[in-house]
């Protein structure tokens, strides 16, 4: 069932993102001043009662994240929002920051009173020029009004908002990575324990996240916690509210959506997207952002031993409502929620040996299953599409990506294991067919 909304982002687009009045003539700032008129806990009672699972990728949810941050002391805490968004595949957050950029800073002032913090740094990817400007002159407009800065909503608890612009490193969106590129040092992820709530920002107290999940917040202030959770379909999975889907590749209208959690593939597909290019078959379907495993359309939810699966066993993924749990139950993630989709226009060995090259790049370096692993893959992939692979080559391919899987100090590394071991899994006698091949098959591609 087709359950849009247009909460989040208008979807009929609007250009300027800039107009505080219509915001506020629309109910803007009105979650803010309630939460400032609640006390701290209460206000994270109630994105707790939201079941608002981080959008960033990893589906944590953001009410018991922020239920672990310490009493406000003598360190100072910090809100980070985490607008990297360099995932391939996903542009969902820099709608938000184009389109509604108050939608976000109503959050972020939100998310610091709720957390004890009283500064906001939000991290954009550089390239987002426009979306730095209009956060930079939202951020104005608030302050003009009186909604941030010394006397918030009148209450005696300052917040400010700094836009923080970051250089273009896909390893800087992980969150501690992100947090050492903040403060002017090389962007390489932390050991965890100890977690930003212990240890963020300047060794203090911080909460970093997505910019759609704090954007979620204020939704979920303005309708009550509970109320937005039941928004979505799956509640039951305590995955609630609404999101932000995309869909990009071999689609006829690739884009941004919004629906309620819980939207299917097909529909995301078919009926937001308009189908498939040129109505050829679908061979697969990436579902949230490159680091996510492939699905076949032929695949079948199979998930024994839970009542709530019982409706969608034995029916296709594409008919699963996508959501966090119900995802990461059928072997795949849904990540960011922005699905990238195949045609048998695509060839799935190229396809694979494109995303490899991107995470051989882009591997920081620091942990030597991911920097080795990683080169090893991309040398792999080139031998195996020059032809010039054995079979055991295949399998090294493999075992490689099985050994870069949970040896890293990051999810990085699993992002890049987990689509390689899906691809040769799934698409095994196309890699064979370029072995077998002998470089044939190259030879005829690259004369096209
Ligand atoms: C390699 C890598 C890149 C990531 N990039 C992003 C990103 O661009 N944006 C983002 O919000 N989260 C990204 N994440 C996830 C963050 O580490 C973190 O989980 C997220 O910011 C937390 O926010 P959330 O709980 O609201 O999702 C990335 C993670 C990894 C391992």
């Amino acid at each position: 069932m087709l359950n849009r909304t247009d909460l989040i982002i208008k979807s009929q687009d609007r250009t300027d993102g800039q107009s505080i009045s219509e915001y506020i003539a629309a109910g803007g700032y009105g979650a803010a001043e309630k939460a400032f008129s609640m006390p701290r806990e209460a206000v994270v009672n109630e994105v707790k009662a939201a079941h608002i699972r981080g959008r960033g990728g990893a589906g944590f949810d953001c009410g018991i994240k922020w239920g672990f941050m310490p009493q406000p002391g003598a360190r100072p805490h910090y809100l980070v929002v985490n607008a990297d968004e360099g995932e391939p595949g996903t542009f969902k957050d820099r709608k938000i920051m184009e389109q509604n950029p108050h939608l976000l800073i109503e959050g972020c002032i939100i998310g610091c009173y709720a957390i004890g913090a009283h500064a906001c740094y939000i991290y954009v990817r550089h390239e987002l020029h426009l979306a730095k400007e209009r956060l930079w002159t939202a951020i104005e407009q608030a302050k003009d009004k009186g909604y941030l800065g010394k006397h918030p909503f009148g209450k005696s608890y300052p917040v400010d908002i700094w836009v923080h612009t970051g250089a273009g490193a896909y390893i800087c969106g992980e969150e501690t990575a992100l947090l050492n590129s903040l403060e002017g040092k090389r962007g390489e992820p932390r050991l965890k324990p100890p977690f930003p709530a212990q240890a963020g920002a300047f060794d203090c107290p911080t909460s970093v996240n997505n910019v759609e999940t704090v954007a979620a917040v204020t939704l979920a202030l303005r309708s009550g916690g509970d109320a937005f959770s039941r928004m979505s379909l799956l509640h039951e999975f305590n995955d609630g509210g609404v999101r932000l889907f995309g869909v990009s590749g071999h689609v006829k209208r690739p884009g941004i959506y919004e629906a309620a959690v819980g939207l299917t593939l097909r529909e995301l597909i078919y009926d937001l997207g308009g189908g498939i290019l040129d109505d050829r078959p679908m061979i697969g379907v990436i579902p949230g952002g490159s680091s996510c495993p492939i699905l076949l359309p032929s695949e079948i939810v199979d998930v024994p031993g839970d009542r709530r699966f019982e409706p969608f066993n034995g029916k296709s993924v594409l008919d699963l409502p996508m959501g966090v749990d119900t995802f990461r139950s059928i072997g795949t993630m849904l990540g960011t929620c922005c699905a990238i989709v195949l045609s048998d226009a695509a060839d799935p060995v190229l396809a694979c040996r494109n995303l490899m090259q991107f995470y051989k790049h882009e591997s920081c370096g620091q942990c030597t299953p991911c920097r080795e692993g990683c080169g090893w893959l991309d040398r792999l992939l080139e031998k195996i599409v020059a032809g010039t692979a054995t079979m055991n080559e295949l399998n090294l391919a493999s075992e490689v990506a099985s050994n870069i899987a949970g040896n890293t100090i990051c999810a990085f590394g699993d992002g890049a294991a987990g689509p390689m071991l899906a691809f040769v899994q799934k698409f095994r006698a196309s890699f064979e067919d370029y072995i077998q091949s002998g470089g044939s098959k190259q030879t005829r591609r690259l004369a096209l």
